[in-house]
């Protein structure tokens, strides 16, 4: 068909969708303005911080973690329900279309309301550790802007414009807390007081935010998909991708490559810090690599410890870009572990405490599978780990 038809056939088919409502409907010269008044406007939360990033004073009020009576002392592995692998996957359609177009089955598809809502324990506490680290993000993006001027920005090669991105991010923070504020209800959770280990010096701001992004990202997806509020998860979803975007955007502020993987991990839930799941003693990485030295193989004490061991500008011996890993197959990982006790989380509110006996394995919750390598050489709060067993992907560039 040459592509004069195509255009009359185009037009012929928009004339048929829009009837009688136009009088002479011509799709080549479209009226292109319209105004018309919104007819809701949207309440953002309330996002006023408390403090100015000094020292917290409060009180803790709880030791270890919020808890009723526990059923057992974890979950038994068991195999699929029965039937769970008898649906004939061959293409073909297998029941009876649930209306035209729509094929029988998938979930939340029957017609009911979504309940944008949390609907057990888990939903309440899964939504509002997404709640904290939203409100984490917002004051860290609102304290880059606050404290490195534009000059420092200059320095790091980034322009007013990469100021406004940052700043727009913020806009973007907002509307996640608003969103979450709203699906948790009026005890939603409220911003803390936040101290972050940071110099005037923006690279360390820059890698310590893409390193909190990575994680809020990470621990989203280790949860998102098993909240039974799968309504609130959808939202949790799509205000996620944005996250993942603020993420890779950071990255890319810091010189890095945006996306080293094919897939991003999720973090097992337990290993999130929240107000229920974990306020487990913080792990140090000791020879975790400054992430702008050259050579991996002789880091030592030299980022800004637990729990991000993001770059310390202070510490760093050797700055510059290189192809070198810096982490590589078989390379010896040093880890400390804080003793309990120690005043964590929202307000300082909590005490870590633990239950655990001698570790005996580290686990390296990778892109394609979590790994459970051997601890050696444990002593008090010490421990050698050689990822030996993990190889390309464990060992891959990590910056
Ligand atoms: C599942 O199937 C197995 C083998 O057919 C059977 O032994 C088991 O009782 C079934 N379990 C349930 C919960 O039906
Ligand atoms: C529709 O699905 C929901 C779960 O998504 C379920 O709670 C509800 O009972 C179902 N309604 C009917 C009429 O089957
Ligand atoms: C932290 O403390 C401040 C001041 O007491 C309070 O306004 C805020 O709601 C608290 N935030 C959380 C998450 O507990
Ligand atoms: C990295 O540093 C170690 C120890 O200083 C050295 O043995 C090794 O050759 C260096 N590797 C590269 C690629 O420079
Ligand atoms: C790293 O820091 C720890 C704790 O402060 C210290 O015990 C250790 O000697 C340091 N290691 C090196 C290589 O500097
Ligand atoms: C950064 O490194 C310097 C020098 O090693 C050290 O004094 C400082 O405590 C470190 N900063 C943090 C937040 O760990
Ligand atoms: C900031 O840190 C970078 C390394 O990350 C370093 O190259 C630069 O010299 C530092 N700037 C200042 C003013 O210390
Ligand atoms: C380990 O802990 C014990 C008891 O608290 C203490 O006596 C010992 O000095 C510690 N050892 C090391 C290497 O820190
Ligand atoms: C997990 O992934 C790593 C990295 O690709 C691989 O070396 C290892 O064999 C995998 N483990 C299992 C149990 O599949």
């Amino acid at each position: 068909m040459p592509s004069s038809s195509v255009l009359k056939a185009a037009a012929a088919a928009v004339l048929a969708l829009l009837g009688q409502s136009l009088a002479a409907p011509s799709v080549l010269s479209a009226t292109a303005t319209f105004s018309s008044t919104p007819s809701a406007t949207v309440s953002l939360v309330s996002n006023t911080y408390i403090s100015p990033h000094a020292s917290y004073t409060g009180t803790p009020t709880t030791t270890g973690a919020l808890s009723t009576s526990v059923l057992a002392p974890s979950i038994s592995p068991r195999p699929a329900a029965n039937g769970s692998s008898s649906y004939p996957a061959d293409g073909r359609l297998h029941a009876a279309l649930a209306a035209p177009y729509l094929p029988s089955g998938g979930e939340g598809t029957n017609g009911s309301a979504p309940v944008y809502r949390p609907m057990s324990d888990y939903d309440y506490q899964a939504l509002s550790l997404a709640l904290y680290q939203a409100w984490a993000e917002l004051d860290l993006l609102r304290y880059g802007l606050a404290e490195y001027p534009q000059s420092e920005f200059y320095r790091h090669g980034l322009t007013p414009t990469d100021r406004y991105l940052l700043r727009f991010m913020a806009e973007q923070q907002v509307g996640h807390a608003t969103l979450l504020t709203n699906v948790l209800g009026p005890g939603a959770p409220r911003p803390c007081a936040y101290n972050y280990p940071l110099t005037d010096n923006l690279t360390e701001y820059i890698d310590f935010s893409q390193k909190l992004f990575k994680w809020g990202e990470s621990s989203i997806y280790g949860f998102v998909n098993h909240l039974n509020s799968r309504a609130a998860g959808q939202l949790l979803t799509q205000s996620t991708a944005i996250k993942a975007r603020q993420q890779m955007l950071l990255r890319q502020f810091a010189g890095l490559f945006p996306m080293p993987v094919w897939f991003e991990p999720g973090i097992p839930r337990l290993l999130v810090v929240d107000p229920v799941g974990a306020n487990f003693p913080a792990l140090h990485i000791i020879n975790q690599p400054n992430p702008a030295r050259i050579n991996g193989s002789d880091a030592a004490n030299e980022t800004t410890g637990a729990p991000a061991n993001a770059l310390n500008a202070t510490a760093l011996k050797k700055a510059g870009e290189s192809s070198t890993p810096l982490s590589y197959p078989g390379r010896q990982v040093f880890l400390r572990w804080d003793a309990p006790g120690i005043k964590v989380g929202p307000n300082n509110s909590y005490v870590t405490s633990t239950t655990a006996k001698q570790p005996r394995f580290a686990l390296w919750v990778g892109q394609l599978n979590a790994t459970y390598t051997p601890l050696h050489n444990v002593r008090n709060n010490t421990a050698d780990y050689v990822p030996a067993e993990c190889h390309r992907v464990c060992g891959g560039s990590r910056r």
